[in-house]
């Protein structure tokens, strides 16, 4: 598999990548209330550790995902054309996608693969967990965040595509947020292109609480290493010991929300930045939002944003949907 790294030199300086880093954490730690962007949860450390969160029983979210795809894939690709470029953002380790990947170069002769991830450790891991799959399907592994990602999509592949946005990516974004992302793969698509998104359903407090807060403290690792990035990445002196991990459901906003708290008045300096900040005891770092979504809410993103909904995929609890959307432009 060819890989492009969309922060290397050829595309930006990776200083430029270090520099937004420390430019975020200088914007979010001086904020009130005090927050990190969930995109830095994605280290080599911490995508490994978000492959462990989906192998957690209390995550439901990825059993659920599998088992959607198990059963429809076969039918998926009776859907596509012949000639197909397979987009997938947030690809992560590839062990979902494989399922439709088999079913789907069983039907499509001139089948191309291009997962996209934040991480580089993920894509790599996605090379060895897919490597039977890759032989016969032509495949880019493009590293960078959506956004960069999306143009270079729009820059490259003019082709009939299938954009996969699964395993509930969309919910770290804020509904206005979401609808940005989704007007710009509009933009960058054309008429009859497909999206296939997959959306958390909002469902019992306990069951989303448990997800987010599991038992053997995976996710509060996952969370806790964001402090440990930037001590090693922005020379940074976070002491993890005196951070407590809490998360939330905000019925208003409709979402998981993830915080680290300070348990005592402390102040952390991060050298890069040659900047000290001052924590309050119990003040919180907010860093992730988890969108829960009820069928209507998917029904309006997808009516304002220019797709139509093709069919919703469930899982037999209808705990999860991958619903594939189709781009509709008037000539
Ligand atoms: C990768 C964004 C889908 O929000 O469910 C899992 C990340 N955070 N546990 C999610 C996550 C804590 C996950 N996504």
């Amino acid at each position: 598999m060819k890989f492009i790294d969309l922060n290397d030199k050829q595309h930006r300086s990776s200083d430029e990548t270090d520099e937004q880093m420390a430019m975020d954490i200088l914007h979010g730690l001086n904020a009130h209330p005090k927050y990190i962007s969930s995109k830095y949860f994605y280290d080599s450390r911490g995508s490994e550790i978000f492959a462990d969160i989906m192998n957690l029983d209390e995550y439901y979210l990825t059993d659920c995902e599998f088992e959607i795809l198990n059963s429809h894939s076969d039918a998926l690709a009776d859907l596509m054309p012949d000639s197909l470029s397979v987009i997938e953002f947030g690809a992560g380790n590839g062990l979902k996608t494989k399922v439709l990947l088999d079913a789907f170069s069983n039907k499509i002769k001139n089948l191309e693969y291009v997962p996209i991830d934040i991480s580089k450790a993920a894509l790599e891991s996605l090379e060895i967990n897919l490597a039977d799959q890759l032989k016969d399907i032509r495949s880019t592994a493009v590293i960078g965040d959506y956004f960069h990602a999306l143009s270079w999509v729009g820059k490259n592949r003019q082709d009939v595509k299938l954009i996969l946005f699964l395993g509930s990516n969309i919910g770290n974004f804020t509904r206005e947020r979401a609808i940005f992302f989704l007007r710009h793969i509009w933009g960058y698509s054309n008429h009859g292109d497909y999206l296939m998104i997959g959306f958390d359903l909002k469902k019992d407090i306990a069951t989303l609480s448990a997800a987010y807060k599991d038992k053997s403290g995976v996710t509060t690792e996952f969370n806790l290493n964001l402090l440990d990035r930037f001590n090693r990445e922005l020379g940074a002196n976070f002491d993890r010991s005196k951070f407590e991990h809490h998360a939330v459901y905000n019925p208003i906003r409709g979402a998981m929300e993830s915080y680290l708290i300070s348990t005592e008045k402390q102040s952390v300096s991060i050298e890069n930045i040659q900047k000290t900040f001052n924590f309050k005891a119990y003040e919180p770092i907010h860093l992730e939002y988890s969108y829960k979504y009820l069928l209507s809410d998917i029904e309006n993103l997808a009516k304002e944003t220019g797709f139509e909904i093709i069919q919703n995929n469930f899982d037999s609890k209808k705990y999860f949907v991958d619903s594939l959307w189709q781009i509709k432009k008037e000539i």
